[in-house]
């Protein structure tokens, strides 16, 4: 069986993107890979090392949304990055074998560092933790998303390199890129945690209704009448994800025929019944806390026996057991 890794930064709840994009496929996967799942709090602290309170409930909140999400950790191991040091370990030793200038040309290094303001030497090291994320389990396959291609790249370029140093170490890491919808914001703007302007798996019924009727659609459509334009229309986007019958929209949308509120409360009723499972799920598991952590711990222990082996491994093809 092949290895899989995949990391997800505690960022808070998972939005429609995240589960669309990620955590939908993540649990097809479970059922034909060994597969591990990794809370990267320590990633987390590239931004909020001045703000660490917040990522408890961040932690605990992601591995709710996971396993509401359908994962099985009977399946897959899901567990915090910092539970299991090696990443650490692997972090430091992988950092000698990476240039300065290779992080500095990363575009995910350009954007964020401007946007962010951030120039440490942790945040310069991000995805070379990442890198030692994956290599640490000797993942086969990572399933992400574009934005993370040349991340992984990274990593398997740094599995190239110890293992012409110190001879066959690691799998060079692949990526897996899942096909799955574009997941349009609420605004047209940037997907953003402080605008709020996505569906979270967490908001109820109401919630979603009250953030659909805010939703964006065609800005030529001004009200019910005018002419409407499903193809550029991020409800019509929705609709093709979640309403089984979506061919019947875009007649009466065009026409004129079919209002902007109507068309959003259709999608409600049908966003909502899809989330429904889910959202029954968390809760209990919110009410559970004992049963969200012991998952946890077990994650770690099963990571932490993988590690263990890969460190091991590191250690003795590096030379560096001296007695
Ligand atoms: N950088 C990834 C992201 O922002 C998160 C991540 C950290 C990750 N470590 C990983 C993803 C290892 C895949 C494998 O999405």
């Amino acid at each position: 069986m092949e290895t899989i890794l995949s990391g997800m930064q505690p960022t808070g709840h998972l939005h429609l993107g995240n589960y669309e994009g990620a955590l939908k496929n993540w649990v097809t996967l479970q059922d034909t890979y060994e597969m591990y799942l990794c809370i990267v709090d320590w990633h987390s602290l590239t931004e909020e090392v001045e703000n660490t309170a917040v990522l408890a409930d961040r932690v605990f909140q992601m591995a709710v949304d996971f396993l509401a999400g359908g994962i099985d950790p009977q399946k897959a191991a899901v567990f915090i990055q910092s539970d299991v040091k090696e990443h650490a370990e692997l972090h430091l030793l992988l950092s000698m074998l990476v240039t300065v200038p290779t992080l500095t040309r990363l575009p995910t290094y350009i954007e964020k560092r401007e946007e962010k303001g951030l120039d440490t030497y942790g945040f310069l090291g991000y995805p070379v933790l990442q890198a030692a994320d994956i290599l640490v389990y000797n993942a086969h396959k990572v399933p992400v998303g574009r934005d993370q291609e040349k991340h992984i790249w990274l990593a398997a370029d740094l599995a190239k390199r110890f293992n012409n140093l110190y001879g066959p170490t690691f799998n060079e890491p692949q990526v897996l890129l899942a096909k799955f919808p574009a997941i349009p914001v609420l605004d047209g703007r940037k997907m953003s945690k402080s605008l709020n302007n996505h569906i979270a798996l967490v908001d109820d019924e109401e919630t979603t209704v009250k953030k659909l009727r805010t939703m964006f659609t065609d800005p030529q459509k001004l009200r019910k009448g005018d002419p409407g334009r499903p193809e550029i229309c991020p409800v019509y986007t929705l609709h093709q994800i979640y309403t089984p019958d979506h061919a019947d929209i875009p007649a009466p949308c065009r026409s004129g025929q079919l209002g902007c509120v109507d068309c959003k409360m259709r999608l409600a009723v049908n966003l909502n019944q899809a989330l429904a499972p889910i959202r029954e799920k968390r809760k209990k598991l919110v009410d559970n806390r004992g049963y969200v952590f012991d998952v946890l711990r077990d994650g770690a222990d099963r990571a932490r026996r993988k590690t263990a082996e890969t460190m091991a491994k590191v250690r003795e093809n590096m030379k560096l057991i001296y007695r």
